[in-house]
């Protein structure tokens, strides 16, 4: 592809600082701007180039339009769900992501997830800050022996999988693309959603947010699950419907649930993050020194490539 010129970027959040380090040694101008309300980032963003965001940032056609020499965005993180790639495609704006830097990050917070719900770790941990010694209350159960089903049988959950077999747990799951052939090389057995659900121990999911996968987990779907099944969202807010799992909650369908991320973040409504089976993160998947020294360098090197006219990979 032909090169780019790239002279100055913005990063809007708090990014490795390998990701100004690689810009800067390639001659790009960086400025660091964090926290700025939309109506500020609206003024600031006119002259740049390029935009360097995580999650908080909400490029949307506003900020879109209100950049006048904007050619990239580029996200330190899996996905564009914060970024209106319509309107920036309409400005020939390229949007790129990283895809695989949290890959690791977020599937071992999945599996601290799903061994905190087997064995209640952070309501007993509370408890003992409380001043209290409860062993009954917190009887737990092993996962050895139980199954796990895994809808998303992408990059993340690959990983789940081959860390929760090594519990001995019994790895299903469902993806319409990854073929049944490539998952039985990784242990997870495929099969359709409705033979999945009533088998299940534990679900997690581990597919983006999309028109198909909005509500995986409804009231209908909970009701052909086994009682007391227990779920993992550790990939976006409304994958698991809210109401829906509260209701499956209050009525015991569900056993617990792990939330690292909600429809609203955060959330205004705490009723399932204060429900006494829910163990909750403020998305924390992708939080680890790693994951973002991954992901900071992995954005700036793409955004050199691009200056380059290198090929481009995370578009
Ligand atoms: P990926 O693209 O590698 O895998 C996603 C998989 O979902 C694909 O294999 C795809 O075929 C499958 N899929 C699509 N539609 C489906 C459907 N209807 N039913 C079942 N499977 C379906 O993505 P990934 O890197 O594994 O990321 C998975 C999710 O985790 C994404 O939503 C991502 O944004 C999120 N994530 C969250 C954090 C965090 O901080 N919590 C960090 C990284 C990624
Ligand atoms: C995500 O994909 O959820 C993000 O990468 C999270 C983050 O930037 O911390």
């Amino acid at each position: 592809m032909a090169p780019i010129s790239i002279q100055t970027v913005l990063i809007s959040e708090s990014v490795d600082p390998r990701c100004k380090a690689i810009l800067e040694e390639n001659g790009i101008r960086v400025t660091e701007k964090p926290n700025m309300k939309r109506d500020e980032l609206m003024a600031e963003i006119k002259d740049y180039d390029g935009l360097v965001v995580r999650s908080a940032t909400k490029v949307n056609a506003d900020v879109i339009s209100a950049a006048h020499n904007l050619k990239i965005i580029g996200r330190a993180g899996t996905g564009v769900d914060n970024v209106d790639v319509d309107a920036a495609t309409k400005k020939g704006i390229i949007v790129m992501n990283t895809p695989s830097g949290n890959t690791i990050s977020a599937a071992e917070l999945t599996c601290a997830l799903l061994m905190s719900l087997s064995r209640n770790v952070p309501q007993a941990a509370m408890s003992m800050k409380q001043g209290n010694w409860d062993r009954k209350k917190f009887m737990g159960a092993e996962l050895y022996g139980k199954v796990l089903g895994i809808v998303g049988l992408g990059r993340i959950g690959k990983e789940v999988a081959s860390r929760m077999q090594s519990f001995g747990m019994r790895t299903i799951g469902y993806d319409p693309i990854t073929t049944p052939e490539v998952t039985a090389g990784w242990g997870v057995e495929q099969m359709s959603l409705e033979q999945l659900w009533p088998q299940c121990d534990y679900i997690t999911v581990h597919t983006p947010l999309m028109p198909s996968t909005v509500g995986l987990l409804c009231d209908e779907t909970f009701a052909k699950c086994k009682k007391g099944v227990k779920v993992v969202n550790c990939a976006r807010g409304g994958i698991i419907d809210e109401a829906a799992l509260l209701r499956a909650l209050e009525s015991r369908q569900c056993g617990g649930a792990g939330l690292d991320v909600f429809v609203e973040e955060p959330p205004k409504n705490r009723s399932l993050v204060e429900h006494p089976n829910v163990i909750s993160c403020p998305h924390l998947g992708a939080s680890t020194k790693e994951a973002q020294a991954r992901c900071g360098e992995d954005i700036a090197l793409q955004i050199v490539d691009m200056v380059k006219g290198k090929s481009l990979v995370g578009v």
